[in-house]
């Protein structure tokens, strides 16, 4: 891959190559060896946290040795003009008790961090015993205090797609991270 301008012809968009393949290939399985060095023999529950996260779990699953369990919940975060309460609407939730698991969240990128702060509270609520948080990307602002155990890269402050990130549902199905710089 080269840092050459893309054009993509399913959303007329150019996207600039950020975070290759191969280097995204190689920081999963660090971070899935990591996650099982830190959990010992436990089994591990990953919560993919939809759509975004999808691609990233898949791999982060397949990279982290030993008993692994998956998880979906998909959620919504009220905008930055509501009460920055972290307060979420489940539209899509877990379908097991968590009460007393070692319990991973799986985020793709973290923003302004009211999904996580929000989704952090939800599950310290429901008596997991371990609540880790891995993020694969993070932006340089956080408005709301989170913590977040594991993380890919940090980037820019930049509007990036692919690799699950959409933009507008579109360029999710990009193998690699890039950022928008245009559209049609
Ligand atoms: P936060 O609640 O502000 O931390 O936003 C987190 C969510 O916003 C992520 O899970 C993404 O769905 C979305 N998001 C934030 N930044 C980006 C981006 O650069 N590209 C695609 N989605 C983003
Ligand atoms: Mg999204």
């Amino acid at each position: 891959m080269n840092s050459v301008r893309a054009e993509h012809p399913a959303a007329g968009a150019q996207v600039r190559p950020l975070i290759a393949e191969l280097e995204i290939r190689q920081r999963v399985e660090e971070l899935g060896r990591q996650i099982r060095e830190d959990a010992g023999q436990r089994e591990i529950v990953l919560i993919c946290i939809l759509k975004g996260s999808v691609v990233f779990a898949a791999d982060l699953l397949r990279a982290i040795p030993g008993d692994v369990a998956l998880e979906f919940l998909r959620a919504k975060s009220y905008g930055q003009s509501q009460v920055s309460s972290g307060k979420l609407e489940i539209l899509q939730d877990v379908d097991r008790d968590l009460a007393g698991s070692y319990v991973v969240i799986v985020e793709d990128i973290i923003d302004t961090g009211l999904t996580l702060h929000g989704l952090q509270k939800l599950f310290r609520a429901r008596k997991v015993e371990t609540l880790k948080t891995v993020a694969l990307l993070l932006k340089p602002q956080q408005d709301h205090q989170v913590e977040v155990d594991y993380f890919g890269f940090r980037i820019g402050s930049e509007f990036v797609v692919g690799y699950g990130l959409d933009w507008a549902e579109r360029l999710r199905n990009l193998p690699y991270i890039g950022v928008v710089e245009g559209s049609s």
